[in-house]
């Protein structure tokens, strides 16, 4: 690779204007650490006019993206836009066929095309890096593909929304409703303002985890979602409950072989209170990676944010500075293999369930005999009556079970006059 390196950055938003001011600022640092001199030749975004955190240099600046790539001489490009797919997969795809190098914290775009992504890279002979798309400033990525390469990794699972992981602590740090959480944490600037669905509804967690799975198995990113649930419909209620129980509800990404069957998925977990993931709060991400022969290794941090962030896309640059074209997924896009899907019905488990029902004598034994008739093992259960609304919340917690069967009990259940609303369904860990 040359001495002196041309870059541009696209997308100048919480991350991209960041960076940009890292670059400028830790240029001597790189040099000293690669032999490479860097300079940004070109930076896109969509309102040249709009303030932003850091100064920008008007005289580089490009209103269409597809431009800078068309002018030429670049060795690298940012880009950080976050589209799935649109403009900014229209960007990388005519970056790696211009054979440049590219770099982005863009999951849902690596989630949706990494394959095909990648396998540009590769004919073209250039880096696709994109660390910061999973757990923002947690060197997980490079950690799998490289610090464990020669691991069996079984499963990957962990903390991987900070927004979700914050309100959910709050809630229970502030006995608040989930609505007035969010409303703080958008606030702090920890959930988008405009439009936070992504995060809540588990979307943005399960791109991560196939993220992971990928890189973690060798396997072709999976086009199915085994298992997707968000908070949005977590209850103080439940919260509370949990907190007697000696449990804590987290929003939990899993990614696991079983049985050679990949079994993604990303939901509210009831985790005990003492464990290492119980303890992990606020905006924290962490990930737990089980290999042989590594064993358990946990890696925690901070998820978001342009700083972290851009720690990570610097790591991406210093890599590539550094020499050597390395496959995106760790190895080559012709090895990686089809993924087999795990069938959820299968699935079984130890679930937490609430039932809200009218307070009266019976009720109870009528719950636990449908529970009963589906060969439903109970391992704790506990009555909690509201003496002034003539209620009472049956909390049970079962054995392991397969959780196909306790749906078709809590959908028969739902007949029953003495059941006030929907039953609540939360999985343990
Ligand atoms: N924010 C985080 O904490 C975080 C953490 C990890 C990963 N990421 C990822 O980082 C990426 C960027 O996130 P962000 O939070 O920085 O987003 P953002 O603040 O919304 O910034 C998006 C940027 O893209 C620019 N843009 C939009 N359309 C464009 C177009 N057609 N041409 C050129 N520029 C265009 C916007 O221009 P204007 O500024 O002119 O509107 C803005 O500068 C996403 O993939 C996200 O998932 C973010």
């Amino acid at each position: 690779m040359k001495k002196n390196i041309n870059i541009a950055v696209i997308g100048l938003g919480q991350i991209g204007n960041y960076l940009l001011n890292e670059l400028i600022t830790k240029k001597r640092d790189i040099e000293l650490k690669t032999g490479k001199r860097i300079r940004v030749v070109a930076i896109s975004a969509k309102n040249p006019n709009k303030k932003r955190k850091f100064k920008i240099n008007k005289n580089i600046f490009y209103k269409n993206p597809l431009d800078i790539i068309k002018r030429g001489s670049l060795d690298v490009i940012f880009e950080a836009i976050g589209k799935s797919d649109g403009i900014s997969k229209k960007v990388v795809e005519l970056a790696l066929k211009n054979k440049i190098h590219v770099i982005t914290p863009n999951k849902a775009l690596i989630a949706k095309h990494g394959d095909y992504l990648s396998m540009l890279a590769e004919k073209n002979k250039v880096n696709l890096e994109f660390e910061a798309s999973v757990a923002g400033g947690i060197p997980i990525l490079r950690t799998i593909k490289e610090g464990l390469a020669t691991n069996k990794i079984t499963k990957v699972h962990g903390i991987l929304n900070g927004t979700c992981n914050y309100i959910l602590s709050e809630m229970e740090l502030t006995k608040d409703t989930f609505t007035n959480v969010l409303k703080k944490a958008q606030s702090l600037g920890y959930a988008e303002p405009g439009n936070p669905k992504l995060d809540l509804n588990g979307y943005d967690a399960f791109a991560k985890v196939r993220i992971l799975s990928s890189l973690a198995f060798n396997k072709k990113i999976s086009k199915v979602k085994c298992l997707m649930e968000g908070i949005e419909n977590i209850d103080f209620k439940d919260i509370e409950i949990a907190e007697k129980l000696n449990l804590r509800i987290k929003l939990v990404g899993i990614t696991e072989l079983i049985k050679n069957q990949l079994f993604e998925r990303v939901h509210p977990c009831l985790v005990n209170k003492d464990s290492y993931i119980g303890n992990v709060n606020g905006v924290m991400n962490a990930v737990i990676i089980h290999g042989y022969p590594i064993g358990e290794s946990i890696l925690q941090g901070e998820g978001a944010g342009p700083g972290p962030t851009s720690s990570a896309l610097m790591s991406d640059l210093l890599s590539i500075l550094r020499g050597n074209i390395k496959y995106p997924f760790g190895i080559s896009y012709k090895k990686r293999k089809a993924v087999n899907v795990y069938n959820l019905n299968k699935y079984s488990n130890s679930l937490y369930l609430r039932i809200e029902v009218k307070d009266r004598p019976g009720v109870l034994s009528q719950i636990t005999k449908q529970l009963a008739n589906r060969k439903i093992s109970v391992a704790r259960l506990i009555q909690i009556p509201d003496n002034r609304k003539k209620t009472a919340s049956i909390v049970i917690i079962t054995h392991k079970t397969k959780e196909q069967d306790v749906q078709s009990c809590l959908k028969s259940l739902r007949s029953n006059k003495n059941i006030l609303k929907n039953p609540i369904l939360i999985r343990l860990l």
